[in-house]
């Protein structure tokens, strides 16, 4: 069992989903499609043609995943709201079926002792929206603020807590550089434009949240961040390496703690973001809180036919890697949480997410004895209690996922559940890893 006598009392034990990945239900009581609906439609988009049509079915069997919720014990469930169940078209009136949904969670979570924390974008970029321009629209960042106003409103009486954007480097970086998440765009200028209004909606949802909510919000930002480092000391390396550190992590911290856009990366891009007077003010909107998801490092070489920031990831020798090929690597949990508290100094941080895919099987008993991933989540709690002790306020960590479901491009083989799900049958199955978890969580709140 890690040792947790580092962490600050208090601290939030919690496991995260997403809407898309697990509410199916996808035209039910007035949703309209989102961009993953539309991109699950292009063929060859995402593994073996899956979709999220119905994913976990949580939207139906949500009293069942909060139950196991409150078999792991946890204190806090992260979870997103889908855009485009409260407004179908991405603007105008609410859809009450869609906003009651998320109202008797909140209940029932709260009913069960369990706090929610809600982020407000979780990639589902309501369809309508997108056909008006998308994220590489300015309009689209006025308008994520009028569903945070929304949404805050409804629930801002019993919600303590606020992500307004998860991940905004996958919607950009991945969405509309790569091409391989929704809307599977590959063009920078509109990865760098769609980038900025992220920022921008986070900023002004930030405020519009803190206007609507009737309690006192605690709001902030969630991104994903990775130790970068040189695949050899080569000088061409190490500047890929600081470029892709830039591409990575800088782009989007730098403004959100008021220092604007980097400078070495707008040289990099040759292009400037559509800053308009006034911007970066909004988006450095003092937050309260910090989310980061924390899932591997990167180790990089220069690679001027790549796509920017024109590095490459290279393998580490000897390490060992997950079912998502990616390398495991706690200390990077580690050092990264250092490294922001010491380079920026959010007030409080969260790891919002932090987990593991792997190939798990369901024994005739049905167990599932996923000791990868226990030991991986025990790793990876044991390098934020090493950064607590180092001084980083660091006061909650959420396990990814609650369940196995749907990891976008990759469709359903990667499993990432402390629960798994039987896709056929929507058998839910607590796996090692879960039990473990909450036994953790138990022995850190009643120390033997
Ligand atoms: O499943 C995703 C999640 O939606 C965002 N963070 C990373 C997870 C694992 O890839």
């Amino acid at each position: 069992m890690p040792d947790l006598s580092a962490l600050p009392p208090g601290f939030t034990w919690g496991v995260a989903t997403s809407a898309y990945q697990i509410e199916g239900a996808v035209d039910v009581d007035g949703r309209k499609p989102s961009i993953w609906d539309t991109f699950c439609r292009v063929p060859g988009a995402i593994d073996n043609g899956d979709t999220g049509d119905v994913a976990c079915d949580h939207y139906h069997r949500w009293p069942q995943d909060v139950d196991l919720l409150r078999r792991l014990g946890v204190d806090a469930y992260r979870f997103s709201i889908a855009w485009p169940r409260i407004l179908p078209d991405g603007t105008g009136t609410p859809n009450p079926p869609g906003l009651a949904f998320y109202d008797r969670l909140i209940d029932n979570l709260l009913a069960a002792g369990i706090e929610p924390l809600v982020t407000l974008y979780h990639w589902d970029l309501p369809q309508a929206l997108q056909e008006k321009g998308g994220w590489p629209s300015r309009d689209t960042a006025a308008a994520f603020a009028s569903y945070a106003e929304i949404v805050a409103g409804a629930y801002g009486d019993r919600v303590k807590t606020w992500n307004t954007v998860n991940e905004p480097l996958c919607s950009a970086w991945i969405g509309h550089l790569e091409g391989k998440m929704a809307p599977g765009e590959r063009d920078l200028r509109r990865a760098i434009d769609t980038s900025h209004h992220l920022l921008l909606g986070h900023g002004l949802a930030t405020q519009a949240i803190r206007a609507a909510a009737s309690r006192p919000a605690q709001v902030g930002i969630v991104f994903n961040l990775s130790p970068i480092e040189p695949g050899t000391d080569r000088p061409e390396d190490v500047a890929a390496a600081v470029r892709a550190d830039g591409h990575t992590n800088r782009w989007w911290l730098d403004p959100v703690f008021g220092r604007g856009y980097p400078a070495d990366m707008l040289d990099v891009y040759g292009m400037e973001p559509p800053v308009h007077s006034g911007d970066l003010d909004v988006i450095a909107t003092p937050t309260d809180l910090l989310g980061i998801n924390y899932y591997f490092r990167q180790v990089v070489v220069d690679a001027p036919d790549a796509a920017a920031p024109y590095a490459r990831q290279v393998e580490v020798p000897g390490s060992s890697t997950t079912a998502m090929d990616w390398e495991v690597y706690a200390d990077g949990l580690e050092q990264t949480l250092v490294r922001v508290h010491e380079e920026y100094a959010p007030a409080r941080i969260m790891v919002t997410e932090s987990g593991s895919a792997w190939y798990d099987e369901v024994t005739l008993t049905e167990v599932v004895d996923d000791k990868d991933r226990t030991k991986y989540n025990d790793d990876h709690i044991q390098a934020v209690a090493r950064a607590a002790a180092r001084g980083v306020p660091v006061d909650g960590y959420f396990v990814w996922s609650l369940l196995d479901n749907f990891e976008w491009a990759y469709g359903y083989d990667k499993r990432f559940g402390l629960v798994h799900v039987d896709y056929k049958t929507q058998k839910r199955t607590l796996k090692e890893s879960g039990r473990r978890y909450a036994d953790l969580i138990e022995s850190f709140k009643h120390p033997a």
